[in-house]
């Protein structure tokens, strides 16, 4: 049987050590490191994540703040918002959900928080850093899934690992980490994506194969070469025959999990990852700020 990497697990012991670090940083320097999110509409999802988030900060110390305009705020009232965080010190952290809505630049929004407070490393200063291997933010998903070979010691140096999807959020960013010459990293890297004729034939290849797509079934036993490490970052909501619905990844995890000999489950595998790694990309941007 394979190792179940267990997400819920590894993210309960990364709060507990930010949840540490945090009181450590309120006691040596009086500093309590600040989130502020901005939600803009009410999309369901939406809402339920940025209020996840800002628990997620209560449990370990960290100040949350959470401000809320409505679906019809211009972009500059989005981005003036954004600008008064830039210029609040006790804020550290910046955080835009989204999507935002479809007449708001997206790009504008997120190019507009101060790169030392984009801790979802979405800024394209925190990507070109990403790229040329400097330390800026990591976007939390990337760290989240690197975090989980670490510290389940699976060797990436030497490897090939098999990326599917190419977002900006995760296939991309995830890909150039796992290339840099350093560990975790200093594998040889395939991103497959549509424009890929036959996926299978990359992954049946492969030693780690991360699936970041949104397709339910998309990698299944036949994708897979026995012995590989499955990382499956999807997150797909299926509806089952008795009407119920599941969360599902994109891996068909009862054909897939016999023959991987590592593999995470979704859900408890990378999405709690991802939660706790803004935690940690919070505190990380409190502790650079109290060194300045
Ligand atoms: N677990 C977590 O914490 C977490 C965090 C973020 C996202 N997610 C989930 O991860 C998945 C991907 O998220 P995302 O934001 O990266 O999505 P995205 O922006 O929609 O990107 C999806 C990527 O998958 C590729 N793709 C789509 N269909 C494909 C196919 N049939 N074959 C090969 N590649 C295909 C797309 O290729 P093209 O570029 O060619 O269009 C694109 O690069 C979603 O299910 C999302 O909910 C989970």
């Amino acid at each position: 049987m394979p190792t179940i990497i267990d997400g819920n697990a590894l993210a309960a012991t990364i709060r507990g050590e930010v949840a540490e670090k945090v009181a450590d940083l309120v006691a040596t320097h009086g500093i309590t490191p600040g989130l502020n999110l901005l939600l803009v509409g009410e999309d369901p999802a939406s809402t339920v994540y940025v209020r996840n988030k800002g628990k997620d900060c209560e449990n370990v110390g960290i100040r949350s703040t959470i401000v809320r305009l409505p679906a019809t705020a211009t972009e500059d009232e989005v981005i003036a918002c954004v600008q008064a965080w830039n210029a609040d010190d006790s804020v550290h952290g910046i955080l835009v959900q989204l999507p935002l809505p479809k007449h708001i630049d997206e790009h504008r929004v997120l190019r507009t928080i101060d790169p030392e407070k984009d801790v979802d490393g979405f800024h394209p200063v925190n990507a070109g850093k990403l790229m040329i291997g400097l330390d800026g933010f990591i976007p939390c998903t990337p760290y989240g899934v690197l975090e989980m070979l670490t510290r389940y010691n699976i060797e990436t140096s030497g490897k090939h690992v098999v990326v599917v999807g190419r977002s900006n959020i995760v296939g991309k960013p995830l890909a150039m980490l796992l290339a840099q010459k350093r560990s975790p990293g200093n594998a040889t890297v395939t991103i497959c994506h549509t424009g890929t004729p036959d996926i299978a034939e990359h992954t049946r290849r492969a030693d780690i194969i991360v699936s970041a797509v949104g397709m339910h079934g998309l990698i299944t036993a036949d994708h897979i070469r026995d012995g590989a490490v499955v990382i499956d970052v999807g997150i797909n909501r299926i509806t089952l025959a008795d009407g119920t619905t599941k969360l599902v990844g994109d891996v068909d995890y009862a054909a897939v999990a016999p023959k991987a000999s590592a593999i995470t489950p979704v859900p408890g595998g990378v999405g709690p990852m991802t939660r706790a790694m803004l935690l940690q990309n919070t505190l990380t941007a409190a502790i650079r700020k109290a060194r300045q």
